[in-house]
Parts: structure tokens; C-alpha cells; sequence
């Protein structure tokens, strides 16, 4: 071999080495890059932790959360406000009756026809509409002549639209906020959550506000009942199965309700209703306990929330957040790795990943997780997703979405507890073992996080099972009740308006 010969194999070599240092070089700084993603991984997995003993200690603070607050006022974080509802529906309930439900993603008029027996099926119509994404943060005026304009437009359909009757109509509003009722009929308004702000409302009468607004679109319809949508999905529930003791909405917001003792309502004394109970709603999404399991991540979305330090509960099981700590998670992934190659700005969108999608990526089944690519694409525009990142990505919403649900289970075997239907004869004592034989006890819910989202209820039966022990959770039957909260108003409306 000549020189010249020598002399390029010689430099070939050199180059060949060199491209495999850097190949290597590259392989290492992305494998270690990568070992970031799955220690961001780890770490979320251990911060949403809820084993079963967490989710007991979760269960007995929100019991003594919930005493507390019946004890007194602002005597806890759970407002355990009165409803004035010591009645519920019972199926003799007659005429047709109109509702209103403000407070979710969508926007119901409903009407509902009773004839004074208890039927399975009710006859009713609904019209849904998003609501208008500027009226949430509108005057009072506009957001109450929106909803007076709809109510109106769905009685005008009634008839040819000439001939709208002149008989007044009763109807009951669902009003999916914390109000501090004064009777079945008014109440003000405490606070707004899940992202609305209208203006001058706090502090103000909202079946006042309501009832003006009908009145300046000429519409002769009463205001019979002021309703939070868990009463409604409780009056519905219960008139279709009168072991239902409590409910639950998991959707864009969450909360509870439940029959209460009057005697247990110690903040309140002297208050008799001629059934002895009352509805009490528990507005449980600002519940809070140092049991639950909290993350950097719910600490940012709070902190960055219009509602800092509040609704804290709500933060880690509804459907208005869930979507967003993934997206923190994800977004502080990519910053730490060159999982997507390039970290989108759309990442740093606040709330631009939503629940439904986020779902859609957990539950997406294709051998190639066609959909997970599919909705980083669309919603964040990361164009190529391998295969490993988006695994990762499922996996993040699965944290994220077990943790709710175990956490909503422990909150529901809390009130359970509260009233002694748990199995243990519950923490207000007085009843001993032997003689707390479990009874049927059904739980209403409604909510698209429940109803919508299988791996959500899965995990939330799986978690009722652990906390209860199978053989007690068979005697806790969870319900459906489809626009529960709407059809249950007016038929509250129906038993109020007399
Ligand atoms: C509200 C509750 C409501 C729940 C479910 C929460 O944000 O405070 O009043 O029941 O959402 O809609």
C-alpha cells in the first residue's frame, strides 16, 4: 500500500471514529435526557400516591370536616350550607315545570311534564348550548338576560311561536354555585368557581337577579325554587329510588349533598322542618386536608388560578383542571428532555388541553396510539410524537386521572361515614356495631368525568371497594342520573311552588 493509501485510511477512520463518538455522545446525552423524563415520571407517580390508608385518613378528616362545619360557621372549609330542602319529591308531584341550569360546561333549558305518578321515565325536553365563553366573565345583566333570552326562545318553540301562553310558569333555576340560601327560592351568591367572574354579583340575590331578568324579556314565569345541581341530582335521584341518601357531580366543577339530620345541623339551632332532615349541600371542592396527596404541579395550577387557595378538592378531581396538570406535567417533561424534539409554545397555554381530550389520549387503544399523536398534534402541534413519548404521555393522564377518582371515592366513603352507612356505624357514635346491619344506600351522581370517562369510574369502584372491603361496598349502589340536576330542579320547583 502507497503512502497516499495509508495515509487515507488512516483519516477515513479517524472520520468513522469520530462520527461514532458523536453518534454515541448523542445517544448517551439523549438516553440521559431521557432517564429525566421517566425521574419527572417517577415523581408524579409518588407526589399522586393514595394508597388505601391514605385514602382512610382522606375519609375520616372529611367527616370531621364535614361535623366541623355543621358545628358552626366557617367552622371548616366545607361551607355545609343549608338548602331549606327537607323535602324531596316523592311522585305526586303534577303540572309542567320549567328549569335552568347555569354552572356548566353547557347551558340547559329544561321542561318537564308530572303526572302525579311516579314514573320511571319522566317526560321531558332539554335544550343544551355552550355557554357564551364571554358572558363568564360579563355583568350581571348580560349573563341573566342571556339566560332569560334562551328560556324564552324555548317556550316561544312551544307553539307556532304566536301563541305563548299567559299562564304563569313556575320554574326551578339550578345555579351550580355556592349560595347562601335564605329559603327554597333565594339565596345569594358566596363565591364564583370553575372560571366564572361576573361582575357585581357576590353578595346578591341570584333568583332576584333571575326573576328581573324575566321580567324585562315580559316573561310571566316564577322563580319557585333556587337550586345547587347536587340538590337536583339528589331530588332525581330520590324520586326514582327513595334509598338514594346522597349525590355527587364530577364534571367541570365537583361537590356533594346529602340528607342531613336536623338536630346534626348545630350551627343552626332551633331549625325544625316537619321531616326532621335537610338537604345539606356540602360544596366538598373546598375541602382540604393535609392527607391529600399534592404536587408540585397543583401547587402552580392554584397559584396561577383566578382563585388561589380555594376549591383546593375540586383542583385534583374535576374536570375543569384535570386536563391542565397534565399539560404542567408534559410541558415540564419536554423542558427536560428532548422528548418532542422542540418544546411547542402552545405547551405554555393554560387550560388549552381539555378533560375530554386528555381522556380520549388515556383511553386510546390502537396498537400505535394513533389518538395520543393524533391530539398532541392538534391541541400542543407537535408534529412527530415517538412512540415511547407518547406511551409516556398515557401514563401521566392515567396518574392523574386515578388520583381523582380515589380521591372522589374517599370523599364519598366520608359522607357515608358521616352518616353512618359506611359499615361502621359511623363517627357520630351513639349506634353501636351490632346494630348498624348495612342498609341499601345509593349514591346519585352526574357529571361527564363519571358518566363519560370509563377509566375514571373504574378507578373510583375500585377505590370504594378498597376503603369499604368488598362485602359492605356491594350495599353502596353509585346512580347515574342523566340531566339529573335540571329534571330534579323542576321537580323541586313542583314541590315548592305551592
Ligand atoms: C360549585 C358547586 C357545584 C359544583 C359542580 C363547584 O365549583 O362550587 O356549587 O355544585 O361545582 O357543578
Amino acid at each position: 500500500m502507497g503512502r497516499v493509501a495509508v495515509g487515507l485510511a488512516v483519516t477515513v477512520a479517524v472520520a468513522a471514529c469520530a462520527v461514532a463518538a458523536v453518534v454515541v455522545g448523542r445517544r448517551v446525552k439523549s438516553r440521559r435526557k431521557w432517564r429525566k423524563v421517566v425521574n419527572v415520571l417517577r415523581e408524579l407517580e409518588e407526589g399522586c400516591d393514595t394508597p388505601v390508608g391514605r385514602l382512610k385518613q382522606v375519609v375520616d378528616a372529611m367527616a370531621v370536616e364535614m361535623h366541623a362545619g355543621l358545628a358552626s360557621e366557617g367552622g371548616s372549609k366545607l361551607k355545609m350550607l343549608l338548602t331549606f330542602v327537607d323535602n324531596l319529591p316523592n311522585g305526586t308531584e303534577r303540572g309542567t315545570y320549567y328549569a335552568l341550569h347555569l354552572g356548566g360546561t353547557n347551558f340547559r333549558v329544561l321542561r318537564v311534564h308530572l303526572n302525579g305518578q311516579r314514573s320511571s321515565v319522566l317526560e321531558h325536553d332539554v335544550e343544551r348550548q355552550p355557554i357564551p365563553e364571554h358572558l363568564m366573565t360579563s355583568t350581571s345583566e348580560e349573563l341573566f338576560d342571556f339566560i332569560a333570552s334562551s328560556l324564552k326562545e324555548f317556550i316561544a318553540k312551544e307553539g307556532d311561536g304566536s301563541n305563548i301562553s299567559t299562564n304563569r310558569r313556575e320554574l326551578g333555576f339550578t345555579f351550580s354555585f355556592p349560595v347562601k340560601q335564605m329559603s327554597v327560592s333565594s339565596g345569594i351568591l358566596i363565591k364564583w368557581t370553575k372560571g366564572f367572574s361576573v361582575v357585581n354579583m357576590v353578595g346578591r340575590d341570584v333568583a332576584a337577579c333571575l326573576q328581573e331578568a324575566l321580567a324585562r324579556k315580559g316573561l310571566d314565569v316564577h322563580v319557585a325554587a333556587l337550586v345547587n345541581d347536587t340538590v337536583g341530582t339528589l331530588a332525581l335521584g330520590h324520586y326514582h329510588d327513595p334509598d338514594t341518601v346522597a349525590a355527587i357531580i364530577i364534571g367541570t366543577g365537583t361537590n356533594a349533598c346529602y340528607l342531613e339530620r336536623i338536630d346534626a345541623i348545630i350551627k343552626c339551632q332551633g331549625l325544625l322542618t316537619a321531616s326532621g332532615r335537610m338537604v345539606v349541600n356540602m360544596e366538598w371542592g373546598n375541602f382540604w386536608s393535609s392527607h391529600l396527596p399534592r404536587t408540585s404541579y397543583d401547587i402552580d395550577l392554584d397559584a396561577e388560578s383566578p382563585n388561589p387557595n380555594d376549591q383546593g378538592f375540586e383542583k385534583m378531581i374535576s374536570g375543569m383542571y384535570l386536563g391542565d396538570i397534565v399539560r404542567r406535567v408534559i410541558l415540564r417533561m419536554s423542558m427536560e428532555s428532548d422528548m418532542f424534539e422542540l418544546i411547542s409554545p402552545k405547551l405554555k397555554i393554560p387550560f388549552i388541553l381539555r378533560t375530554p381530550l386528555m381522556a380520549a389520549m388515556h383511553e386510546d387503544n390502537s396498537p400505535d396510539l394513533r389518538e395520543v399523536a393524533r391530539i398532541l398534534k392538534e391541541v400542543f402541534e407537535i408534529p412527530e410524537v415517538p412512540m415511547k413519548a407518547r406511551k409516556i404521555v398515557v401514563k401521566v393522564c392515567d396518574v392523574v386521572t386515578r388520583r381523582a377518582a380515589r380521591l372522589a371515592a374517599a370523599g364519598i366513603v366520608g359522607i357515608l361515614k358521616k352518616i353512618g352507612r359506611d359499615g361502621s356505624g359511623g363517627i357520630t357514635g351513639g349506634r353501636g356495631r351490632s346494630n348498624t346491619k348495612m342498609r341499601r344506600t345509593v349514591v346519585a351522581i352526574e357529571g361527564g368525568l363519571y358518566s363519560s370517562y370509563s377509566l375514571f369510574s373504574e378507578y373510583l369502584h375500585e377505590a370504594l371497594n378498597e376503603i369499604l372491603g368488598e362485602e359492605i361496598a356491594k350495599h353502596v349502589i353509585i346512580k347515574v342520573t342523566e340531566d339529573g340536576s335540571g329534571i330534579g330542579t323542576a321537580l323541586l320547583a313542583a314541590s315548592y311552588s305551592s
